[in-house]
């Protein structure tokens, strides 16, 4: 394998099995260096990269930053608050700013589904989406994929199951892609009214009840609601929805099998997991954290070789 097949990293549907298996043998690498009382390799020495936040963001914001600085990149923030796009600045013009001050690549959060399709369409830096809206989530769905294949030494043919608000997840796509790209099953399980109309269209199916899912699968992602997105209410309240498809200690300990319990964070504690199955040993959601880094480095590594 010669480098990636594509110049920006805009989701996990534009790049290819093969490019996942590069970024994971890269990452391979790279968790080795993190790992390592130096933490740090000068791969990335005179390249500067942009992160721009235009929506909140704690672990990809932080976690983008970290593999930057790990690669010896030199690394500016811009976050919408306090910035002049409060004054009425349009996103090319923000950011064709910015790449005035010689930046080569734009790691960019946005809360418009394809924001980063069109800023790769209008300038000449690399890009990579660190979630835009609704649509894609790439490295989270990457470092998702990456953590399960660390535990179970591949990602074919293990069964997965997404749980919560599949609607307004960039998370759940962007693992949807990734997990069958590289051979898993997918189900998606949640209310009818936060599941995609047609989702059977992206290969996965459909299971309501959150017993049966668990039944079948070895690694549940439990996602957030994301109530921030939601214009109407899709579900009563919190508490019915805890009550349907909240995990706790209780329906974990009652599976025939130890599944593998994932997260990306941020967690609502007491809305779809319990504390004691948050911090259980069947939870990974740490070391997702830490695969973050790894994989962003080599998301980055890879994509600096595209730079024109
Ligand atoms: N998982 C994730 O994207 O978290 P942040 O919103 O904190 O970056």
């Amino acid at each position: 394998m010669s480098g990636l097949s594509v110049k920006h990293l805009l989701g996990i549907k534009y790049i290819t099995k093969e490019d996942i298996e590069l970024i994971f043998q890269t990452a391979d690498n790279f968790k080795q260096v993190i790992n390592r009382p130096i933490k740090k390799v000068p791969s990335l020495r005179d390249i500067t990269i942009a992160n721009l936040f235009f929506e909140n963001s704690t672990r990809t914001k932080l976690s983008f930053e970290l593999a930057e600085k790990r690669l010896s990149a030199d690394v500016i923030n811009f976050s919408a608050s306090g910035s002049s796009v409060k004054k009425g600045e349009t996103l090319l013009d923000t950011v064709s700013n910015i790449l005035a001050m010689k930046v080569d690549m734009v790691v960019m959060r946005h809360p418009l589904p394809g924001a980063g399709q069109f800023l790769s369409k209008n300038i000449d830096a690399v890009i990579v989406n660190a979630g835009d809206g609704t649509h894609e989530h790439p490295t989270q769905g990457l470092l998702d994929a990456y953590s399960i294949r660390e535990k179970y030494g591949e990602v074919a043919g293990k069964k997965v199951v997404i749980v919560g608000d599949i609607l307004h997840s960039r998370v759940a796509l962007s693992n949807i892609f990734a997990l069958q790209k590289l051979g898993a099953e997918v189900k998606v399980c949640g209310p009818a009214t936060l599941i995609p109309k047609h989702v059977e269209t992206l290969g996965v199916t459909y299971e309501p009840n959150l017993i049966k899912a668990l039944q079948w699968c070895d690694v549940a992602n439990m996602l957030r609601i994301q109530m921030e997105r939601q214009d109407v209410q899709y579900f009563p309240s919190l508490r019915e929805y805890t009550l349907q498809y909240g995990l706790n200690k209780q329906i974990l300990d009652s599976l025939d099998k130890e599944i593998t319990v994932m997260h990306p964070g941020p967690i609502n504690r007491g809305v779809e997991i319990t504390s004691d199955v948050a911090d259980s040993s069947q939870a990974i959601i740490l070391p997702q954290v830490e695969n973050g880094v790894a994989v962003r480095m080599a998301v980055l590594y890879l994509l600096a070789g595209k730079i024109e």
